[in-house]
This record gives structure tokens, C-alpha cells and sequence, in this order.
């Protein structure tokens, strides 16, 4: 199998790093162990096409957005019509109550959606929601899950050590940047997740300050990792019986593990929810959903680029393609497929590893032949190291996949040529391990 060079990457980012903070404009742009991310020149379906001219069967997706593949056409063209009738109002539009009225027939939990562009951005609107509903300021969040970049949430989402973490009981708030104030930790109570027992305790000693718990259903940011059997149907029961509000962060499982998203494919239905990624299919575009009586509780955002015309178009454009009624089959056929062949590769090669998936992300993880349980087991058990060879040899063989993760996504696009290639990449990959 010929390895790729990419000289034209290396030049891109050394020429980058004089002007652009890190060189990247995302800190998950570019993996720690890498020395050079790889520059882009275009995409289309599950390919991606970097500036030495190299092809890439694509596993990140843009980091999740892109389900319908890359530059796909049932979007282009309604954007573009957008972008000639005026990209951005700032007013109300007709596709906008389309939209508006679609999410809340398809997400169990919608019963009204407003809208921002980012996840980070949603999220921090529903903690805002939650507390203004409930007149408290509590919020739990758990070890090793991701809602976004600003101060009272990049807590605790990585450590390098179990150590870092602290008591299981009593969790450490590990803060990650300079200049994060520390004061915003104190409303946030730190958490592993998939623990039951952990949650109740903590919820009967500070019920009356706690105004939400919020996680993702699968969490997909650090491991992924599946909820226990009967675990969000518990927090469910803990939250309600204590006047506690659920917030489910689907920022990465919307319109992914199913149309309606994991409180659908696991028939848990939270107070808010929160989407982004996937939802326009590429364009910025984040929505919380919930009930009408917390939407309307009285707490306010705002934001220029709020639905704007052209996400929303991508949106309406990106709903309509989902709801074509082979494409959540397609995509569970797709990553079956890749499962099962990454199974029987482990198996011919005798590596521990555990693969899984729900709708379109998969599960990859070395040193662990189980599944995962919180943030802790991953520091306890995955082997990261062979996780990262995996992935920096299988780009040399022009197959991306997500680096530290063990996640694959999978878009409309791949079909079971790509998916048989992908294997075959794995293979020899495997083979030279
Ligand atoms: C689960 C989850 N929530 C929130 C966010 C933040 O979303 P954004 O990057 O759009 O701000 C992310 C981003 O990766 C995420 O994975």
C-alpha cells in the first residue's frame, strides 16, 4: 500500500502559524501528537481531497456536521438560491417558521426551539433557562463530557491522569485554559456519569441548589460511551421527582443516532435540549428545544447571526434528505458493516479492542474488548497510544479518522465500496501495528 507525502500541508501550516493563533483556527483542528495538521483543498461525499492532491475516505465529518457527505447537492443548490435572494435579514422568514414548526414534529422534547449558531452557545442559553425556571444555580455536569468552550463549561472534560480527576465521590473541577475564571466553577457540580447511586446522593444533599443536570445521552466526547441499561430512565425519575430540569446535550447525537435524536433512540425525554452539528448538514446553526413552559420562563439571548436565512435553508434542505425514508437504514447498514469487518480484523490479528456504534457514529477503542463505563475506565483502560498509531497510519493510507476519540462518522455518503476499502486500510494497518 503506497503512503502518502504531504509537503504542501507542512508548508501551509508553517506559513499559517505566522499569522493565525496555533496555526488552526480550532484547538480540535490539529491533533497534540501531530506536527502538522493536514491542509484541505475540497471534499465531496465521504472524500476529502488535501493540497498534495491526496484522496481521504473521511471518518470526522468536519468534526460532525457533514451527514450528508461533503459539498452534497441537495444543499448546494437551495443555498445557493438563498444566497441570491439575500444571506443575511436579521428579520423573521417563511422558511424560519417552516423550520420552527419541523423540529417541534420530529424532537420529542420540542415543544418551541430558539436558535444561536454554535453548541457552545446553545448550551450555555439552556443553563441560562434552567436556572431563570427553576430559581436555582446548580448545574451537574459529568467527567470527560464536552458543552462548549466558555468559562463554566470546559470543566473537567480531559485529564492526563486518573489522579487528576480526584475522588470518585467528590470530584476535582479541573479548569483547562489560562485566563478561565475559577469563580464560574461554583455553580457547576462535577460528576462521573453512568452512576446512579453517585447522582442520587449528590441530588438529595443539594436538590434545593440544583437547577439542571445536563449530559450527553450517548456520550460521545470522550470515550463514546453507551448509557448503562436503565441509566437515563433513573436520571430521568432522580430529576423530575427532585424539581430538577434534564438537559440533553445532542450537539453531536442530533439527527445522528436517529431523526429525533437519542431521547428518541432511547425513549428518555428531557425538559431542554440542545442541537448543533449535524442539524444544517455544514452551515452554523444551533437550536435549544423544550417545553413551552421553560422556553417561556422569561430568560433571553440574543445574536446577530441567530438562523440566519442560509442556515436555516441548509437546515429545512438537510431535514429533508434525513427524512427520506432508506437513510437511517443506510446509515446503520454502513456502520455495521464497518463494525463487523473491524471485529473480524481484530479477531485475525488477536488485538483487545471494543467497536460498537448507534445510527451513524461508531465506536473504536484499543486495550478495552468491553464497553466503556465513564471517563474514568477510559484513563483506566484504553490504550491510546495504539488508538493514535491506528489513526496516524490509516491517514497515510488515506483514511481519516478522529484522533485520541475512538469515534467514526458515518454520512449519507459512504457506501459499502468505501466502507470495504476503509477495511482493507485497517487490515494492513493491523498487520503493522
Ligand atoms: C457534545 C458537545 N456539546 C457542545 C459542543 C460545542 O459545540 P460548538 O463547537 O458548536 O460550540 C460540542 C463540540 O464539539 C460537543 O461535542
Amino acid at each position: 500500500m503506497k503512503q502518502y507525502l504531504t509537503p504542501n500541508s507542512k508548508v501551509l501550516y508553517d506559513e499559517l502559524k505566522k499569522y493565525l493563533l496555533d496555526g488552526v483556527a480550532s484547538s480540535f483542528h490539529k491533533a497534540s501528537y501531530e506536527d502538522y495538521p493536514i491542509g484541505m483543498a475540497y471534499g465531496k461525499g465521504p472524500r476529502l481531497y488535501d493540497v498534495d492532491g491526496n484522496e481521504y475516505i473521511d471518518y470526522i465529518q468536519g468534526l460532525g456536521p457533514m451527514i450528508l457527505g461533503y459539498s452534497p447537492e441537495a444543499l448546494n443548490h437551495v443555498v445557493i438560491d438563498q444566497i441570491n435572494k439575500g444571506s443575511h435579514f436579521s428579520t423573521p422568514t417563511q422558511d424560519l417558521l417552516s423550520l420552527s414548526k419541523k423540529l417541534t414534529e420530529i424532537i420529542p422534547c420540542a415543544e418551541m426551539v430558539s436558535y444561536q449558531n454554535t453548541g457552545t452557545e446553545a448550551n450555555l442559553f439552556a443553563f441560562r433557562m434552567a436556572r431563570a425556571y427553576t430559581g436555582k444555580d446548580k448545574i451537574i455536569k459529568f467527567e470527560g463530557q464536552y458543552h462548549g468552550w466558555a468559562d463554566e463549561q470546559k470543566l473537567s472534560i480531559d485529564a492526563e491522569h486518573l489522579s487528576q480527576l480526584g475522588a470518585r465521590n467528590r470530584p476535582n473541577k479541573i479548569i483547562h485554559s489560562h485566563g478561565q475564571l475559577p469563580i464560574t466553577s461554583n455553580d457547576i457540580i462535577v460528576l462521573p456519569w453512568n452512576d446512579t447511586e453517585l447522582l442520587a446522593t449528590t441530588i438529595e444533599r443539594h436538590k434545593h441548589e440544583i437547577a439542571a443536570v445536563i449530559m450527553e445521552p450517548f456520550m460521545c466526547d470522550s470515550g463514546p460511551i453507551l448509557p448503562k441499561p436503565g441509566y437515563l430512565q433513573s436520571v430521568r425519575e432522580l430529576t423530575k421527582t427532585n424539581d430538577i430540569l434534564l438537559i440533553f446535550d445532542e450537539v453531536i447525537t442530533g439527527f445522528r443516532v436517529a431523526l429525533g435524536g437519542a431521547q428518541a433512540h432511547y425513549g428518555v425525554v428531557p425538559d431542554l435540549a440542545v442541537f448543533a452539528k449535524a442539524i444544517a448538514g455544514g452551515y452554523p446553526l444551533s437550536i435549544i428545544a423544550g417545553k413551552k413552559e421553560i422556553m417561556t420562563c422569561g430568560a433571553h439571548a440574543s445574536g446577530t447571526f441567530n438562523a440566519n436565512p442560509i442556515s436555516v435553508a441548509a437546515a429545512l434542505a438537510t431535514i429533508n434528505e434525513l427524512e427520506k425514508p432508506d437513510t437511517y437504514d443506510h446509515l446503520n447498514e454502513m456502520s455495521q458493516m464497518l463494525v463487523n469487518g473491524i471485529k473480524e480484523l481484530g479477531k485475525k490479528y488477536n488485538l483487545c479492542l471494543f467497536t460498537d456504534y448507534v445510527g451513524s457514529i461508531c465506536i473504536l477503542e484499543f486495550g478495552i474488548d468491553r464497553p466503556l463505563i465513564d471517563f474514568r475506565d477510559c484513563l483506566m483502560h484504553i490504550d491510546y497510544e495504539t488508538y493514535d498509531k491506528v489513526v496516524q497510519m490509516a491517514k497515510s493510507y488515506g483514511v481519516r479518522l478522529t484522533p485520541k476519540r475512538g469515534r467514526l462518522y458515518i454520512s449519507k455518503t459512504h457506501t459499502a465500496s468505501d466502507i470495504q476499502k476503509t477495511l482493507d486500510v485497517f487490515d494492513h494497518v493491523f498487520a503493522n501495528l
